[in-house]
């Protein structure tokens, strides 16, 4: 019979088997695929596995810490650690048509890849974490935001220019069955389970041009609405949720004065593959707690929005 286990020691015996005594590069999201990959290749071959971590600076609050933390910390696995948050905010300055926002992080993540592999001396073996579903989609072209979503995951033209070979531990898995080997491997559950993360991050939470003092506020809403979330014990019901700056000021009361500042929305939908979704219906005292804390503790914010839109005729992104 067909067990995690059984897959997993298969699988390491096939990574032995590909991999010789090679050296492997994994590219390091802080998502559930990649980190499930590196693993698994870690629990076969080793230290002959090396992570490169490009942290663009537009992740979530605590986010390249947790990633930095696990997977060096406590799973001691080689890992380059490259903040190029400097490299990514410059290249994004006044940037604020979406599609060229993704093309723009998406060209900085493989130069930034392929610069660090290359300090590392390069290496013969390439590992992805290529699901199943990702294997369809790269034969049967789908159109739509699946091709962008690949966009981010495959170094593109990358194993070709430095003549490596790919290693794809997961490309007979569907997510779920990807969230079953991780736990089978010991990656902690807030890994494992993680709500879907686009490559493009927050950069694409920030309506218009971004920069470090908005990347911050958003940061800051988007956290207390997640801890909110998960001492309800909501996480595991909903696909995503995430809050957006919206770039409008709008006037409040706060004590005697009138304040002038932005205002933010929040969004939670379920989905079973993202191609549609409805709205996550919070009760009401739980979104009006959410607001209380975020207008009470976020200074420069004063107004908080829920987006009741479904897909379609929304996304789930706002851009
Ligand atoms: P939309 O906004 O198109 O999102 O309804 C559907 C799913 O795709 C994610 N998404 C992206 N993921 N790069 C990614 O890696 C992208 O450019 C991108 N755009 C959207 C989104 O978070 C949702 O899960």
């Amino acid at each position: 019979t067909w067990t995690m286990a059984g897959f997993r020691d298969l699988e390491i015996a096939r990574i032995r088997d590909q991999v010789g005594s090679g050296r492997v590069i994994c590219g390091l999201s802080g998502g559930v695929d990649s980190s499930v990959a590196a693993k698994l290749i870690h629990d076969a071959i080793g230290d002959q596995l090396t992570c490169i971590f490009v942290d663009p600076g537009i992740l979530r609050a605590g986010e390249a810490d947790e990633v930095v933390n696990t997977f060096r910390g406590r799973f001691n696995i080689r890992l380059v650690h490259r903040d190029a948050s400097d490299l990514f905010l410059n290249a994004l300055a006044g940037v604020t048509d979406p599609e060229t926002k993704r093309k723009t992080i998406g060209r900085l993540f493989i130069e930034v890849f392929e610069e660090e592999a290359t300090k590392l001396g390069g290496a013969q073996f390439l590992a992805q974490g290529t699901l199943y579903p990702d294997v369809i989609e790269s034969v049967s072209f789908t159109g739509g935001p699946s091709v962008t979503i690949k966009s981010h995951h495959n170094v593109g033209g990358l194993p070709e220019r430095m003549n490596m070979q790919l290693v794809e531990p997961l490309r007979e898995l569907f997510k779920d069955e990807v969230r079953a080997l991780g736990r089978e491997l010991g990656i902690p559950e807030a890994i494992v389970g993680r709500h879907p993360f686009p490559g493009p991050g927050l950069a694409i939470r920030i309506p218009g041009a971004i920069d470090r003092e908005k990347l911050d506020l958003l940061r800051k809403v988007d956290a207390i609405y997640l801890e909110e979330i998960r001492n309800a014990g909501l996480y595991d019901a909903i696909w995503q949720a995430f809050a957006v700056l919206l770039p409008v000021r709008t006037v409040g009361v706060m004590g005697d004065g009138r304040t002038y500042d932005q205002a933010c929305a929040l969004r939670a939908v379920t989905s079973t593959d993202g191609m549609t979704a409805e709205v996550y219906p919070f009760d009401f005292g739980f979104l009006n707690r959410v607001a209380g804390r975020i207008v009470n503790e976020v200074r420069g914010i004063n107004r908080v929005t829920y987006d009741i839109t479904s897909k379609p005729p929304g996304t789930i992104e706002w851009e």
